[in-house]
């Protein structure tokens, strides 16, 4: 009897998404299955370049297919799309091309917000995603320091009235900063003028395709953090704070905040996690570390994971250079990868989720 496409199908729908808790077929992962005597071939369409399941949704793809009598061979094809927001749909008015759009926020400033969002912006894209970073900190644009644009003359397409990103280390970056500059007056930002400015950031970028824009918005909680979190249609939010109980206090401000705006909580991040020893590589919790995981756990949201105090990464930053790009095989750029596909891995989760919710509100 020779294989048939219904078989490799039916046994690809007992392979489950991890995260998504349904099979590849209902996830309409699976494209192109090729039968040829005892090979099969077939594509499986994951949701994100980052995504940190890969290798076991292709095992167990391989083990399922592989139990078909006769079949003798199996080539799988990784691909990835990122599925867009559904939910919301004034995204696809505003930002016709961007697909996802994630908040790096924090209760207050100093926790490494900007750093973190630089750094994951470009660990992103080095997986192949098309990323776009969009620096709204109105308070203290340090965007451009450290992606090394300060000195970038944004450009504008005059014809469509639209700004032109500044493209660096594969990450189209805008910046609060870029047009402060142009306006020399010292600006003292009031709600109605934050919400004009984003506004213009919103309607008039030519962002083009983007799977994730990470926007840093500035710290707090208060109007401006309030304006730009209902302005910017967002994915889902990431909140970063350090170990310090402290800390946690304010996340939790951040996340009553995005909650009450609807906004799914992607996670917390925990920076300065711990002390990486520059000379023996070994860890050091100087802190009382792990307060971003018991923060997590009490707020039920989830835990995305931790990057260590390294003086590196300061200067990294300082130099304009993000330590997944000008280090990447180092210890600290691989906790910002892995801190990226955990992030990667809930905006999948959430943008599955989105038509859900969208339907129990109807
Ligand atoms: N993991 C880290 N290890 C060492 N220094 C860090 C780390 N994260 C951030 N920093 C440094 O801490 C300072 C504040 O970081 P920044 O990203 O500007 O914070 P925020 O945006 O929250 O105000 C910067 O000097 C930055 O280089
Ligand atoms: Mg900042």
């Amino acid at each position: 009897m020779p294989v048939t496409e219904q078989q490799v199908i039916d046994a690809l729908r007992t392979v489950k998404d991890p995260d998504l808790h349904k099979d590849l077929v209902t996830l309409r992962m699976v494209k192109d299955v090729k039968i040829s005597g005892s090979n099969v071939s077939f594509t499986i369409d994951l949701t994100t370049p980052a995504c940190p399941m890969k290798e076991k949704i292709e095992a167990d793809s391989r083990d399922a297919v592989g139990g078909i009598e006769g079949v003798e061979s199996i080539d799988i094809t990784l691909t990835a799309t990122v599925r867009p927001t559904q939910a919301r749909g004034v995204q696809q008015i505003v930002m016709p091309g961007v697909k996802t759009v994630i908040a790096v926020a924090s209760g207050k400033g100093g926790v490494g917000k900007s750093t973190v969002a630089a750094n994951l912006a470009c660990a992103l894209a080095r997986t192949g995603a098309t990323v776009g970073l969009m620096d709204a900190d109105i308070y203290g644009p340090s965007i451009p320091l450290i992606m090394g644009v300060e000195d970038a003359q944004i450009e504008v397409d005059e014809a469509k009235e639209q700004l032109i990103p500044v493209e660096r280390y594969g990450v189209k970056v805008i910046s609060m900063g870029f047009l402060q500059r142009a306006s020399s007056a010292a600006v003292i930002w009031r709600g109605p003028m934050v919400s004009k400015a984003v506004q213009q950031f919103l309607r008039d970028v030519r962002w083009g395709e983007i799977d994730y824009l990470i926007v840093d918005l500035p710290p707090g909680t208060g109007d401006a953090q309030l304006t730009l979190s209902q302005a910017i249609p967002l994915t889902g939010a990431v909140i970063v704070m350090t170990p310090q109980d402290v800390a946690a206090s304010v996340a939790v401000k951040a996340i009553t905040m995005f909650r009450r705006l609807d906004v799914p909580i992607l996670g917390i991040i925990e920076n300065m996690s711990y002390f990486l020893c520059p000379t023996c590589n070994s860890r050091h919790d100087i802190f009382s570390h792990g307060g971003g995981r018991q923060a997590s756990e009490a707020l039920e949201v989830p835990f995305l994971g931790e990057i260590p105090l390294h003086g590196q990464i300061r200067a990294e930053a300082d130099e304009g250079t993000p330590t997944v790009v000008i280090s990447p095989d180092s210890l600290e750029a691989e906790a910002f990868t892995r801190v990226a596909e955990a992030v990667a891995q809930q905006v999948s989760i959430a943008v599955r989720r989105a038509p859900i919710d969208l339907q129990m509100v109807s």
